[in-house]
């Protein structure tokens, strides 16, 4: 556990690297090492030092004293404010470069193995409006610019529709213009918050969890339709029709509305029910020959077309054969599982959340595939010894477990299936390459290759390819 200190400043470090969670670590001219968000390698810089974990200081760039040639003008007027995108002031080459690194360092450091073929990171060719995704939080707390503070000004407008001020849980970041999703998200946003404050309509007051307008989710597809989920912390139906009918008239690329009330204290409403007000139930995206239906509660990779890249990488280390029995461990809407079905003469998914596999089952229909079947259900109490025997052994298991990677009993139970390959999709080289590890006591790591699917953001998505040993 860190333990809080008096911020002290430190003077002339020098960044020489990235770190965990992107933050740049250097060292001064004694040879101490720090940890510093703000900054970039090659950087020379003065910090403000918070906190120590470990006995290593934490803290953030107080002045760039000299710049590093690796720094790039940034496009976003809310840079270092909104807390995404950090790395945009990072030449995109360098970017990349570094998640290549985290890949290879989490195999030799945590793994303890050697990949046998490391493939070079699959870059993005997209740097922006690459997400299909965006989630947006209503506040009556807006976060204010230094300028807005140093200026000592009246401040007449508290209300902000944006991302959270990282550190900050109740306070907002008000969002003019977001890069990441195509211009239709910022204008519906904007055009929301327009309207609602014209209205006077109630933001949510996220410290003592009450208010009216919550959370706005925008989801697109490469045709550029929307569904849009709007979020209410209690229902006012009038208020709702006033929202819905003024969205519905402004804006035809909304092809699917629905409402939500949530009232819980927290945020998530993969428990609670949709409303459907409109349109759709569904958005459609294509990816390969597969149509995917995708609803409100679902998961779906955020980069549509790097997301079309990573299953073909996947499709190919898997090298399936007519005759293949295929398991498809966390397969969500039954994406991977669908877009692999056309190789192998079965294959089995596997999800805990219902209503991904409920969805999975209606994409198998829609695409005509006859030879998916999906299960609901956590993946260490499904792949049991009797799962297996009813659906036969896997010659491929392909898994893409959530960040914190597999349970250790599915790795021992992958261990005790032996199937001949496993590609291991993972969005965390931590506790990828922790599995792969734990894995190696009987499988080798035949290939792994990163793909950025985030740009300006320390997150990296690899794809290993692991074969059974010969002599297990
Ligand atoms: C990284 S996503 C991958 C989904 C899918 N393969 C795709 O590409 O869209 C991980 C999925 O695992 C599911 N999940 C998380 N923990 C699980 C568990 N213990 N058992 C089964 N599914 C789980 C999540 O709901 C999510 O759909």
């Amino acid at each position: 556990m860190g333990r809080n200190r008096k911020p002290k400043t430190v003077k002339d470090i020098t960044l020489h690297g990235i770190a965990d969670k992107g933050m740049c670590v250097g060292r001064d001219a004694e040879g101490n090492i720090y940890f510093l968000q703000g900054g970039v390698p090659g950087d020379k810089v003065d910090a403000i030092i918070k906190q120590k974990k470990k006995g290593v200081p934490f803290g953030f760039v107080k002045t760039i004293t000299e710049p590093s040639i690796h720094r790039v003008k940034t496009f976003c007027e809310h840079f270092g404010v909104c807390g995404g995108c950090k790395w945009q002031h990072l030449d995109y080459k360098i970017q990349i470069e570094q998640k290549e690194q985290q890949v290879k360092d989490a195999i030799r450091r945590i793994a303890k193995i050697e990949a046998k073929t490391f493939l070079p990171i699959l870059g993005n060719g997209q740097l922006a409006h690459y997400r299909n995704k965006l989630e947006y939080s209503f506040s009556n707390k807006r976060w204010l610019t230094e300028k807005e503070i140093s200026e000592d000004v009246e401040i007449t407008q508290s209300k902000a529709l944006g991302f959270h001020r990282p550190g900050v849980f109740d306070k907002i970041v008000d969002i003019n213009k977001c890069h990441l999703q195509d211009d239709i998200s910022n204008r519906i946003r904007n055009f929301v918050r327009e309207f609602t404050a014209s209205e006077d309509f109630e933001y949510y007051d996220i410290k003592n969890n009450h208010g009216f307008l919550r959370e706005m989710v925008v989801r697109t597809n490469l045709k550029n339709e929307v569904m849009l989920i709007l979020i209410f912390g209690h229902k006012d139906v009038s208020k709702m029709k006033m929202i819905t009918e003024a969205l519905k008239n402004k804006f035809p690329e909304i092809v699917s509305l629905f409402h939500i009330t949530n009232a819980k204290s927290n945020s998530s409403f993969f428990d609670l029910e949709p409303n459907h007000i409109f349109g759709d139930e569904y958005l459609t995206e294509k990816l390969g020959n597969i149509i995917y239906k995708i609803g409100p509660k679902s998961f779906f990779q955020t980069n549509t077309l790097q997301a079309e890249k990573l299953y073909s990488i996947a499709k190919d280390f898997a090298d399936i054969q007519p005759n293949d029995n295929v398991y498809d461990l966390y397969t969500g809407l039954g994406s991977i599982a669908l877009f692999v079905a056309d190789k192998c003469m079965n294959i089995v998914g596997i999800e805990e959340i219902e209503e991904a596999i409920e969805l999975a089952k209606i994409n198998a229909t829609y695409n005509n595939i006859s030879n998916a079947e999906f299960y609901a259900g956590d993946v260490k109490d499904i792949l049991t010894d009797d799962f297996i025997m009813k659906h036969g052994k896997a010659d491929i298991i392909i898994t893409d477990p959530p960040r914190v990677g597999m349970h250790k009993e599915v790795v021992q139970m992958l261990l005790q299936v032996e199937s001949p390959k496993i590609v291991y999709i993972s969005c965390n080289p931590s506790t990828q390459a922790r599995d792969i590890g734990l894995l190696s006591e009987k499988y080798d790591l035949e290939k792994i290759q990163p793909v950025d699917m985030f740009p300006h953001t320390h997150h990296v998505e690899s794809v290993a390819l692991l074969k059974l040993k010969e002599n297990v």
